[in-house]
């Protein structure tokens, strides 16, 4: 691949930077095309107002809910692209069939992941995976691609086909430019993200957490799983984990929809993510709301998490 220089960085937009990358022309296109959305995900968000659930507008008609409409936004740009057999969201219960038949990708969304925290004016995203087989069942391949897009105070996108990983910004021109080339985690880093209430962690898992804090570990943590992801992606390393809870050994998070995704990310940035046992990425899903318990980030400590968790 051509080598960018950081005057030219922001010059590479999303378009470019894959036709560098050999990323082949469908996929291009796809990607591209789910980038778009999320300007108009961000658009519905704007318009709400920061208002979620069910609300009315001004001529007192029930609005649906970011979630949904996030979902029905992702559905029909998807089904546009014609690049698309077949698409599931954590929105429906069912795979549904968009396409007609003979396209390559089959597509998996959290449309608006973290939704709950739009009042609070927290970060939210959007969560792809990109199959080139079934959802569910045997698949050809694991992911060929997965993307992930934060609406922060900054609108950015992260994707990797398996060739790196790299993060864009949405400039004012509304094109997203490359902010980040081959972001690459170091070995061991120094934050930590966890989801659950501690009095329902495993005394595994309390031991590992407080070994983290025993190192010194800072804890950052928003409540997001996008942002959550993105902080210990940007900044090059650390751990999130939403564990296995007493009572709730899946824990809460969606192996295809959420894990599965962004385990690919971080895997082509040099990271890792497991369950406890298995990498979350050679886990062949069962039923589309699967859930897992998941320890994502740098190697150090996805491997430190291991050998807490097995200790007899
Ligand atoms: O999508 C589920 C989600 O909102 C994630 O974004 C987040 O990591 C998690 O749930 C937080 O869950 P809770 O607040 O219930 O622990
Ligand atoms: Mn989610």
């Amino acid at each position: 691949m051509e080598t960018i220089s950081d005057a030219t960085k922001g010059f590479v937009d999303l378009r470019r930077h894959m036709w560098m990358a050999g990323v082949e022309m469908e996929l291009r296109r796809l990607i591209w095309q789910i980038a778009v959305t999320g300007k108009y995900i961000s658009a519905k968000i704007h318009d709400s107002n920061r208002k979620f659930a069910g609300f009315k507008n001004i001529y007192g008609e029930e609005q649906l809910t970011l979630d949904r409409s996030s979902d029905e936004i992702l559905q029909s740009q998807l089904k546009f692209s014609g690049f698309v057999r077949e698409y599931a969201s954590e929105e429906q219960d069912s795979i549904i069939h968009i396409g007609k038949g003979s396209e390559k990708y089959f597509v998996t969304a959290d449309p608006l992941d973290g939704s709950s925290l739009v009042d609070t004016n927290l970060a939210i995203g959007t969560i792809i995976g990109i199959h080139d087989g079934s959802i569910l069942g045997e698949r050809k391949s694991d992911l060929v691609a997965a993307m992930y897009i934060t609406y922060g105070p900054l609108i950015t996108m992260v994707y990797s086909t398996g060739k790196g990983t790299h993060e864009f910004v949405l400039n004012r021109e509304g094109e997203y430019v490359l902010s980040e080339d081959n972001i690459t985690l170091s070995e061991r880093g120094s934050i930590y993200g966890l989801g659950g209430l501690r009095k329902d962690f495993t005394p595994e898992h309390l031991k590992f957490v407080e070994y983290l804090e025993s190192e010194g570990y800072k804890l950052r943590y928003s409540g997001g799983f996008v942002p959550d992801i993105n902080q210990v992606l940007i900044k090059k390393g650390g751990i999130f984990s939403y564990p296995a809870l007493k009572g709730n050994p899946e824990g809460k998070l969606r192996l295809i929809f959420e894990l599965q995704p962004m385990a690919f990310i971080m895997k082509h940035a040099g990271g890792m993510a497991t369950n406890g046992k298995e990498d979350i990425l050679s886990i062949k899903p069962n039923s589309l709301d699967q859930r897992s318990p998941i320890y994502i980030g740098s190697r150090f400590e996805v491997k430190k998490a291991k050998e807490f968790l097995n200790k007899s």
